[in-house]
């Protein structure tokens, strides 16, 4: 499906709005949840296509899930050792967050099981999962011995506990060796040189399991506890939450407030980048649910400029940078993005995408192998952009458009579904 968004640069934006819930804390809710022994409830959980094919796969291990409401559901935990052998391949569609977490888990079961997906997935990297699984002893194996979907693991407990020190910075990898440490005979250690999202962290413990990390140290996993069932309030993803503060953030006379939004360190780069490069964005109202920070999020519409981003800020706001290209087309001076290569390896390669999109509505993008150089401000004009079915890439475009003089064509972006189910007709509603 194809979508036309009119721009309308001046249009003044007032508006208080939610976002739906985090896709991060979503999968973990309903992959730790079956394990966990006894009742889940997980309240305003993201019913996006990524997150259904995570609920799909846990169905198809025997796990019962009920859906008491648009936002509600529940989930009968079935214990460490209670997951059933599946019937046929596991398909995690498009979900990385799925194929790579799972991967964690199934390595310590006592079935076999087969992980697949969509085009996108079957290019992406799964030696950065295969590796340091395979040093827990587990059996994981890509097609062919090759190191990408499909995934053929064959159980086996338990698992040998190791102490590793991650190559890339990845909060998949991280949560997929947590998960098989808890199957493990020992204590699995994970040491990070670049902080990534810590929801697993956050939930495991929240869920009691035996687990000690605290931010920037190493995490120490120890197997033989089982899990608690809980209730989990996900609050809004702030990485939803960004197209809006970034329509806010460079128009004249604009005022958002988006509330109910997660506020977890690891996640908040993004806001840190929009302060950086001058905008009016305030916090307030912080408090802590199911062990995770969240808070209502004020932008005001402000005169950008542009920034150098690099090193350890890049995996906070990993998910957030081809926005951040999409701000700097605004932003005076130059914008330049370097140490993130591993956006080449997201949903579409994500620099070659967002430059090839931005540079047909004329902005003034250089793409480096590892980012990209942009010189603003320059007036965008409507095009016909290409989103890769990359979700990221064709909200990106959809906030470019917003700013841009005249029709935007946005490629098959029905892909936004995957983290953001009606967002067009949430941003149409703001930006109209
Ligand atoms: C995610 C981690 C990140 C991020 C992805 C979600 C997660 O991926 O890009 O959208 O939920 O753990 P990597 O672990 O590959 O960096």
């Amino acid at each position: 499906m194809d979508i036309i968004i009119e721009g309308n640069k001046k249009k003044i934006i007032q508006n208080n709005l939610t976002v739906p819930g985090d896709k991060s804390i979503t999968h973990r809710a309903i992959i730790l949840s079956s394990i966990a022994q006894g009742v889940s409830r997980i309240s305003n959980f993201l019913d996006g296509l990524d997150c259904r094919n995570s609920l799909l796969c846990i169905q198809a291990l025997g796990v019962n899930i009920e859906k008491k409401s648009v936002s509600l559901i529940k989930i009968k935990g079935k214990g460490l050792n209670g997951l059933k052998s599946p019937r046929d391949i596991l398909d995690v569609g498009n979900s990385g967050t799925t194929i790579r977490l799972l991967s964690g888990l199934l390595c310590g079961q006592r079935f076999n099981s087969v992980l697949d997906g969509d085009g996108s997935i079957r290019k992406r990297p799964m030696q950065r999962v295969i590796q340091p699984l395979s040093q827990m002893n587990a059996r994981i194996k890509g097609l062919f011995n090759k190191n990408f979907a499909p995934l053929n693991i064959t159980g086996k407990q338990p698992l040998q506990g190791i102490n590793y020190t991650m190559p890339v910075a990845s909060a998949q990898v991280k949560s997929a060796i947590l998960l098989a440490g808890l199957y493990a005979r020992e204590a699995t250690t994970v040491r990070e040189m670049q902080i990534t999202r810590d929801h697993t962290e956050r939930m495991l413990k929240f869920m009691q399991a035996d687990i000690q990390a605290s931010p920037g140290q190493e995490i120490r996993i120890m197997p033989g506890n089982e899990l608690r069932g809980v209730d989990i309030d996900i609050p809004g993803d702030i990485s939803s939450a960004a197209y809006f503060l970034a329509a806010g953030s460079a128009r004249k006379g604009a005022e958002i407030i988006i509330k109910n939004v997660g506020t977890n360190p690891t996640r908040t780069g993004f806001l840190d980048v929009l302060r950086d490069m001058s905008a009016d964005v305030k916090i307030f109202n912080q408090r802590v649910i199911s062990n995770e920070p969240r808070a209502d999020i004020c932008i005001k519409g402000s005169t950008l400029h542009g920034i150098i981003i690099e090193r350890e800020i890049i995996a906070n706001i990993i998910d957030e940078l081809p926005l951040v290209a999409v701000l700097a087309t605004l932003a005076r001076g130059r914008t330049i993005v370097r140490d993130a290569r591993e956006l080449r390896v997201k949903e579409s390669d994500r620099i070659k995408a967002i430059a090839e999109g931005l540079s047909r509505m004329g902005a003034s993008i250089i793409e480096r192998d590892d980012g990209f150089e942009i010189m603003g401000p320059t007036a965008l004009s409507g095009n016909e952009v290409n989103s890769y079915y990359d979700h990221r890439i064709a909200m990106s475009l959809a906030v470019a458009a917003s700013y841009a003089e005249g029709k935007t064509i946005i490629k098959d972006a029905q892909c936004m579904d995957i983290s953001y189910p009606n967002f067009l007709s949430a941003f149409q509603k703001i930006i109209n």
